[in-house]
């Protein structure tokens, strides 16, 4: 299936130069969602996953679901100031800023396999930030799973470099 139709691109958002790459239009399509799930899963048939990190806000959306079908954990990987327990943090450079990100100090078991799903890869910050946060907290991380890369701004070969898995569906 081809799913670059479902995402809407905005221009200027949030700021001025950035084209947004909304994927709330594929979220709200039953036949897209799905066989975008089946998709991201795909390469992790038969292979040891233990827990799905989701990363705030879209990355919930996409690793619940993919978490369900791979019947694994879900870790929440928060921006700052939203969990409630202990946490090990991470600072990062955005396109267009720079956050924080979170995770629970016992969100993962020492050699978990973890599998880090977001949206989308653009500069590859965050992604990186919470691969950081799950090696710290003692995970293995195996792969990452995007909807959306950015090829120009490098992030997906940047996580390619440490070995480890990366599957995105358009560009
Ligand atoms: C977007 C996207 C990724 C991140 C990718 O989230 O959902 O998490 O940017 O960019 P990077 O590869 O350059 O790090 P954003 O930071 O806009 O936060 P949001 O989920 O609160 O909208
Ligand atoms: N995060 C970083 N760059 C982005 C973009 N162009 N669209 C959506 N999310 C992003």
């Amino acid at each position: 299936m081809d799913f670059k139709p479902y995402i809407r691109t905005i221009p200027d958002h949030p700021k001025k130069g950035i084209q947004f790459r909304d994927v709330t239009t594929l979220f709200g399509h039953p036949r897209a969602f799905r066989a975008a799930v089946d998709a991201l899963v795909q390469p992790y048939a038969g292979v040891q996953v233990d827990k799905i990190a989701g990363i705030e806000a879209r990355g919930f959306i996409l690793g619940g679901a993919v978490a369900h079908q791979l019947s694994t954990g879900f870790v929440p990987v928060r921006k700052k100031g939203k969990l409630p327990w202990k946490v090990l943090a991470e600072e990062y450079d955005l396109e267009y800023g720079t956050d924080k990100i979170e995770i629970h100090v016992d969100a993962v078991k020492a050699g978990d396999h973890v599998v880090v799903v977001d949206d989308l890869i653009a500069t590859g910050g965050t992604a990186f930030a919470a691969i950081k946060l799950l090696e710290r907290a003692g995970a293995k991380v195996i792969g990452c799973c995007f909807l959306v890369d950015l090829p120009d701004l490098g992030g997906a070969d940047k996580i390619r470099a440490l070995g480890m898995e990366v599957t995105t569906l358009v560009a």
